[in-house]
């Protein structure tokens, strides 16, 4: 029996990441820059941090009949996941640009590819996997239909949803009472509530719509201010470690999944929130995406 296994379905994309001084403006060149060629996507990123975080990991995702696409599957198995990729001939691979600049901010373009033919019909098979998992992780670099698919087949069967809303999008409305934790950053939770969130205070303020709206649990993560949880009639707030960050792609990734392992290993919302601001503030002291996710044993607390 796999009590604790977490399932993650998501996207897997190849990162193309420029890092140089400043990020250019439309219409400008900015040269100078370094170049690295790297494993990402939310999905894949949110699965590695569960496997090294200590989570036995199942991955779903769809990737094309390319090189990005064949090496994807191997490399997941050398971090211990359990991958299930399928194949879609007729879509490229999932690609990000990135670009990265001189104080660690980032912006990004995705090309996804095999990631947005990714539908429920892909999914049925593994239902019963679904069903016995202890959580499920998902983002929105999927077909909304099919995470909304995911989220009922694991609600309906008592299993933990927990949905990492980005890139930022709205929602069914249906989909709300399916989620145990939402977990949007500052951007998502604006979009989503109407609030604007900018700290703890907001962050308590935009929990409380999506509270109304069925939402179990929520966990607002402020980028350098930490996070915010919300849940039980119960909050608090956690305050980001002191980093020098120089990269903070996946950090919001490796915060889910750290968060989703230490749900799983059953510890209390705040400690759960601990561990995880933990583990993304080492993922920001790195470059890269799957590159930046530390191990369990970096981890004490
Ligand atoms: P990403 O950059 O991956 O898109 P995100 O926007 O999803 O991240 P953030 O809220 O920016 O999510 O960051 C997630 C977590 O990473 C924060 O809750 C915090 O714990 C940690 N973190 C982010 N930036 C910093 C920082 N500058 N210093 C320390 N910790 C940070
Ligand atoms: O969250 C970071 C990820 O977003 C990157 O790895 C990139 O692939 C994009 O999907």
């Amino acid at each position: 029996m796999q009590m604790a296994r977490i399932v993650v379905i998501g996207s897997t994309n190849t990162d193309m990441v420029v890092r140089s001084a400043r990020i250019p403006v439309p219409g400008e060149t900015v040269t100078g820059g370094t170049f690295l060629l790297n494993p990402g996507g939310k999905g894949a990123n949110q699965a590695v941090a569960c496997a090294r975080l200590g989570g036995d990991t199942m991955f779903v995702a769809k990737v094309g009949d390319d090189a990005f696409g064949r090496e994807t599957g191997p490399r997941l198995a050398a971090d211990g996941i359990d991958a299930r990729l399928i194949t879609d001939p007729s879509e490229a691979s999932g690609v990000a640009l990135i670009l990265v600049d001189g104080e660690g901010r980032n912006c990004i373009s995705v090309a996804p590819g095999a990631n947005a033919t990714l539908m429920p019909s892909d999914l049925e098979p593994l239902r019963s996997e679904i069903e016995r998992a202890a959580a499920l992780v998902m983002q929105l670099e999927t077909p909304i239909e099919t995470v909304a698919w995911a989220a009922r087949v694991a609600h309906d069967a008592g299993v933990a949803v927990v949905l990492n809303p980005a890139p930022a999008a709205e929602l069914p409305a249906d989909l709300y009472a399916r989620i145990d934790w939402i977990t949007p950053n500052e951007t998502e939770a604006t979009l989503l509530t109407g609030v604007a969130v900018a700290d703890a205070a907001s962050a308590k303020n935009a929990a409380a719509v999506l509270h109304s709206r069925g939402v179990k649990g929520v966990v607002v993560t402020l980028g350098a201010q930490g996070a915010f949880w919300s849940a039980g009639g119960l909050c608090g707030s956690v305050p980001a470690c002191p980093v020098a960050a120089v990269d903070t792609v996946a950090a919001g990734d490796t915060f889910n999944g750290a968060f989703a392992v230490a749900l799983t290993e059953g510890k209390p919302v705040a400690d759960a929130v601990a561990f995880a601001v933990k583990a993304a503030s080492i993922a920001v002291t790195r470059p890269g995406a799957q590159a930046s996710v530390p191990r369990r044993s970096e981890i004490d607390i």
